[in-house]
């Protein structure tokens, strides 16, 4: 079955959203189109949120997010637990998101990139696989428990 990825936009990234949208489904993908749906001024966390929640809760592996910087749905995708929201301003910071990171939501600042850069960050980010080792274990390190104030070194 076709891997569901939720995918989301504010006013800022709408535009480039339907071009990912196209390729998304041209490369096989199942879409699911959060909106916005229209040009009109929103505001990004009314995005962020429906397509975070789906990845927190594992309803979907990975999610795209899409706004001017990248700045603002990042901030309000990492709020939920287990989401790893990554922006992504080349094809390389892309690749590490994934091999170092293990990023499951790409967040494209829409208004920095061109819309060819943006399908193929796109691209490269699905297509990369997270290299666990020490990697996963520094990705253990960010969820941490309620009360947990340091970064003490020693957790593991
Ligand atoms: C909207 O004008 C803009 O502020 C927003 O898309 C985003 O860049 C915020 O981080």
């Amino acid at each position: 079955m076709a891997e569901h990825i939720p995918i989301g936009s504010d006013h800022a990234g709408f535009e480039m959203k339907g071009h990912l949208v196209k390729a998304l489904a041209a490369m096989g993908y199942q879409v699911e189109d959060l909106g916005t749906h229209a040009a009109e001024s929103t505001d990004y966390a009314d995005f962020a949120h429906p397509v975070a929640s789906e990845v927190s809760s594992g309803e979907a592996k990975r999610g795209i997010l899409l706004c001017g910087t990248g700045l603002g749905m990042s901030y309000a995708a990492n709020r939920w637990p287990n989401v790893r929201a990554a922006v992504a301003w080349t094809p390389e910071v892309a690749k590490l998101s994934r091999e170092h990171n293990d990023a499951n939501i790409l967040v494209i600042p829409a208004r920095c990139i061109s819309e060819a850069d943006g399908v193929k960050i796109l691209e490269v980010w699905l297509n990369t696989p997270f290299e666990g080792g020490r990697h996963q274990r520094r990705i253990a390190k960010i969820e941490r428990a309620d009360g947990e104030r340091r970064g003490d070194a020693a957790v593991e």
